[in-house]
């Protein structure tokens, strides 16, 4: 079936927002594909993003003209890669405007933002007869960094329930809180794309007392952020979703906070001095960056978020919901009952990504069918087993949009589909 019905207004107002053509011609991955005859469609960015020439030439460039150690070496060229690399981190505060570059550290990823305030606010302040909150909507990254420790510490880990459309059931939250050390919770499910509410949650939280971490790893990438409009104590992304490199992530806290907490890794450069009997920690942020850090793919990282802004966070925001929309609508029109999609229908609350279940077609072998017509989409448990057995299903696919898909991309992804009823025998 072909949609007839022309675009939505929703749809318009995305068409006007970004201007697609010209941001595909930005990555080169994707015009190779296109210009070697085996163009793709993109649709697996949730997982982790392409990027544009503008990144990939800032490392290059880095690589050609500037690179040494960073923080060491006293000559020239050890200060145009120190400079590279903190001015990296300066784009980045201001990206999530945060109130200091003593705010931002680099991590691996995301994962280990997320691990380094367990193992060091987490490993002081929480014991026996603690509780903290997670959410049913959690990635196994900002779950098992928690029962590692309750292991150890033996403190209580409370859940957070969800609504039957895929939100966050609030209605005992007080009751959750109560007591409660920390609330630990994603600002953006990776698989049913729901959109929690930071600011209110925060607020919760802070008045029973608690901390607050975000994963904000659907987020960042797709939403304009301000850590400081949020409310939360910590912020933790990775850079290799929103158009950056893989290897480096962020962890935003307030400086306060990082300040009262003990270092996470030892080593060189997190050292203010070091005797035979001890060592003292150096300011931040580099208390928190042991070793010679990933300065490459800090620079990549600045000119990842250079890119989004320039494009502006709230329109990359429309037109994925304006997508969102359109998907929805495509696929309900062609599928209807066959094909279920998780959480939500509701694009605005959401971001821009659809976890579904096809008839009785196993995700892996949807993902094949897919995979032969060129749409590239992630199917499995998405690293979230407790949400996905809630959800009552082991597995789905996930088509997740980004600045650089268009409708011709959802178009391809709803015709795809149905090629997988060839294959079965229904
Ligand atoms: N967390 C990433 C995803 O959802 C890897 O696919």
């Amino acid at each position: 079936m072909t949609d007839t019905t022309g675009p939505s207004p929703v749809d318009q107002q995305a068409c006007a927002a970004l201007d697609v053509a010209a941001i595909k011609a930005d990555f080169p991955l994707l015009r190779d594909r296109l210009e070697r005859g085996h163009p793709i469609v993109f649709l697996d960015s949730a997982a982790s993003s392409q990027k544009p020439r503008q990144v990939i030439d800032a490392m290059s460039e880095y690589y050609e003209r500037h690179h040494a150690n960073v923080h060491r070496g006293a000559y020239q060229l050890a200060e145009e890669a120190t400079d590279a690399h903190e001015g990296a981190r300066t784009k980045l505060a201001r990206f999530i405007n945060a109130a200091s570059t003593n705010e931002v550290i680099f991590t691996r990823n995301a994962t280990e933002s997320i691990n380094l305030v367990a193992q060091t606010w987490g490993r002081t302040h929480l014991g026996p007869g603690d509780a903290i909150v997670l959410s049913h909507l959690e990635h196994h990254s900002n779950i098992v960094p928690w029962q590692q420790l309750a292991a150890e510490k033996g403190f209580e880990i409370r859940w957070i329930g969800l609504t039957a459309d895929g939100r966050l059931d609030l209605s005992n939250l007080d009751q959750l809180l109560d007591g409660a050390a920390l609330l630990a919770i994603s600002a953006a499910s990776n698989v049913l794309g729901t959109l929690t509410p930071v600011p209110h949650l925060a607020a919760a939280a802070h008045a029973a007392g608690a901390k607050v971490l975000v994963d904000a790893c659907q987020y960042v990438p797709h939403h304009a952020c301000d850590v400081q409009a949020l409310g939360a104590d910590w912020i933790a992304f990775s850079a290799h979703k929103m158009c950056g490199p893989t290897g480096i992530g962020a962890l935003w806290g307030r400086e306060e906070i990082l300040d009262a907490m003990p270092p996470f890794l030892g080593g060189g450069s997190m050292i203010l001095n070091v005797t035979l009997d001890g060592f003292t920690t150096a300011a931040l942020p580099h208390k928190f960056e042991a070793g010679t850090p990933a300065i490459a793919e800090a620079v990549g990282f600045g000119a990842a978020v250079e890119y989004l802004e320039t494009l502006g966070m709230d329109k990359i925001l429309a037109h994925e919901q304006a997508l969102t929309a359109y998907a929805f609508r495509r696929l309900a029109e062609r599928y209807g009952d066959d094909l279920r999609i998780l959480g939500s229908t509701e694009p605005g609350l959401r971001c821009g990504l659809a976890s579904f279940v096809y008839k009785e077609v196993h995700p892996h072998d949807l993902s094949q069918v897919l995979d032969e017509r060129g749409v590239c989409v992630r199917a499995g448990h998405h690293c979230a087993k407790p949400l996905m057995k809630q959800l009552g299903v082991a597995a789905a696919a996930r088509a997740s949009w980004y600045l650089y898909n268009d409708r011709s991309d959802i178009d391809a992804l709803v015709d795809a589909i149905g090629a997988a009823d060839a294959l079965f025998d229904w």
